[in-house]
């Protein structure tokens, strides 16, 4: 069974059992500043676990991209990756322990309708109790029905509470394991089982957590109005189990990628390790850029940032030919080929994005690691050093500590962050010298320009057609920068009317309006957004208006600024091609 029908088969299963279909909603989540990457399936559906009704009833189930980038180091082993997709149904204040725990052992092991996983090899474990909740004896005696019980530990709220973060809906889970050995690990005692899992011989592919509490600031503070259950397995993992591999990196999701490497690297396995982190880094960039993000050095752009020139790193070591990278994108495109269009359907620009950070970071790459080995000398690493290597060489800390550290040479972290801390607040200042009276500080600055790209859509679109979408848009403090489809260049005269259209807004002294609302009434509202299938049920709408005309209204996760006044004089500097069909504009607000 391959990685598209065990997705279709999950689906099957859960919707036969009353469950709606929900889509995934991007990477980025679009109304939760807590976190910068969905990093669970539950996280778009927090506000729907905390009890506001989602409009497709009390269960669902979805396939959610997710990015988690906390155990970074560990990827290079048999079941770390950044970028996975997790299989999760949810009740919402409907079935509970009883179903939960029958319907995820039945779509594991039932050779009709679910995977067909050998139950001899499943091991869970169940939560032992502590001062937030009892031990969870229900869980165990349900699981009891269906495997033996020297299959079944009781662990404690370390590996079996579940919580998102500190604050939000938690609770005791169970967790479903597999045993990926030859020749199975049979009955094991809890130090045995314990012990197979730091060998990663058996690999957790389930989750059940049943959330009926919450959290306040890191401290559970008492039950939810309803009784929830959250579950999750990871894609990655279950594939493996079903194929019989005992690292995700040789099943159908990865295995064309790792091919390609091996290809780059002269047909040999050089250095595994170097090459699955090459391998999943450039598919975790590919993906995210597919979502919007862009290579900086704030925010989601930090991290995508992060992750490919730690993946240029880990080529050099492999002798992979400078720009040689991108060509693992269309291989990995490949794989989500009808899964998600939009990694297919943006190639050249998720090409184009990925070569453009490689170059921008060979042209300091030599200089800094020569910087380096002479810093290597002095036995340890001041906060300078590692502020000069992150502002002129562009190496991010990540990279420079772990540098140090395969050489076991010490960064004054700390003192990096301080100095870093200072440089935010030395721009900021700048920032206000230069917008007094108006604009305060970057973040408004930042504010102030995603309002203006709203604006200059809807002047691209009445001027040029209808068919214009957004294809891509990066906004620093700067500037924005703003893809968008047409096949040909765009006449300063064009451009003009654009301009004259957002700056007439601006002076309009208009307010910006910010709506929740089904996606199906944003649509027919005539609402202008490009992926709607990206997008969840309940859509947020910015409308930039005065009185009862409307001059912008648009699908966005915001931030925007709430009036038009003082936004500052809107221009556009550039036009120019940005890849086959797509035209790019750099514009400022002075
Ligand atoms: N939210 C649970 C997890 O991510 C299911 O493991």
């Amino acid at each position: 069974m391959n990685s598209k029908e065990i997705r279709y088969k999950f689906l099957l299963f859960f919707e036969k059992h009353g469950h709606a279909i929900v889509p995934s909603a991007p990477l980025v989540p679009e109304n939760d500043p807590s976190v910068l990457f969905n990093t669970a399936g539950m996280q778009p559906l927090v506000p729907y676990l905390m009890g506001t009704p989602h409009p497709s009833g009390k269960r669902l189930a979805n396939i959610q991209k997710c990015v988690r980038t906390q155990d970074i180091d560990e990827v290079g082993d048999k079941t770390h990756d950044t970028f996975f997709e997790m299989l999760g149904n949810w009740s919402l204040g409907d079935y509970f322990k009883e179903d939960a725990i029958k319907w995820s052992f039945e779509f594991l092991t039932s050779k009709e309708e679910g995977l067909g996983l050998d139950p001899a090899r499943l091991y869970v474990t169940v939560f032992e109790g502590n001062d937030d909740a009892p031990r969870d004896t229900e869980a165990f005696e349900i699981w009891k029905k269906y495997m033996p019980e020297s299959h079944i530990y009781f662990m404690s709220a370390k590996s079996n509470w579940w919580s998102p973060g500190d604050n939000g809906p938690c609770g005791p889970d169970t967790e479903m394991f597999y045993d990926v050995t030859k020749d199975g690990l049979g009955d094991m005692s809890k130090e045995q089982y314990m012990s197979a899992d730091d060998r990663q011989e058996v690999v957790e592919i389930w989750n059940d957590v049943f959330m009926e509490y919450e959290k306040e600031d890191g401290k559970v503070v008492g039950k939810l109005a309803m009784k929830n259950v959250d579950t999750g397995s990871g894609l990655e993992r279950v594939v493996m189990a079903i194929q019989g591999k005992d690292n995700v990196f040789d099943t159908d999701l990865f295995a064309p990628t790792m091919e390609k490497i091996k290809e780059l690297t002269g047909g040999e396995i050089v250095n595994l390790r170097a090459q699955r982190i090459v391998a999943d880094h450039v598919r975790t960039s590919t993906m995210m850029i597919a979502d919007g993000v862009h290579p900086s050095n704030t925010d989601q752009g930090y991290i995508l940032r992060r992750l490919l020139r730690r993946a240029v790193r880990y080529g050099d070591m492999l002798g992979i030919r400078p720009g040689a990278l991108v060509d693992l994108v269309p291989v990995i495109a490949d794989k989500y080929r009808g899964v998600y269009e939009n990694v297919g359907g943006q190639l050249p620009l998720i090409v184009e994005e990925i070569r453009g950070e490689e170059e921008k970071f060979r042209k300091t790459l030599e200089r800094g690691m020569k910087e380096l080995a002479v810093l290597f000398n002095q036995g340890t690493i001041t906060a300078e050093d590692a502020f000069k290597l992150f502002s002129t060489y562009g190496f991010p800390i990540e990279m420079t500590e772990e540098i140090a550290g395969e050489k076991g040479v010490k960064v004054d972290r700390n003192g990096f962050d301080i100095e870093f801390k200072k440089h935010q607040d030395l721009s900021r200042a700048g920032a206000e010298q230069k917008f007094k009276g108006g604009l305060a500080d970057s973040s408004e600055k930042t504010t102030a320009l995603h309002t203006a790209t709203h604006l200059m859509l809807a002047g691209l679109r009445k001027y040029l057609g209808n068919e214009v979408h957004q294809a891509g848009s990066n906004i620093t403090e700067e500037r924005l920068r703003f893809d968008f489809n047409y096949p040909q260049k765009v006449e300063r005269e064009i451009l003009d009317n654009v301009e004259a259209y957002v700056n007439e807004v601006i002076e309009k002294r208009c307010i910006v309006d910010k709506a929740q609302m089904k996606k199906e009434e944003a649509r027919s509202r005539g609402v202008e957004g490009s992926f709607w299938e990206k997008y969840p049920e309940e859509v947020t709408v910015y409308t930039v208006k005065d009185g009862a005309s409307v001059y912008s209204q648009e699908l966005c996760g915001g931030p925007h600024v709430e009036k038009t006044e003082g936004m500052g004089k809107f221009k556009i500097v550039k036009e120019e091609a940005s890849s086959a069909g797509i035209r790019r504009i750099k514009a400022v607000l002075e």
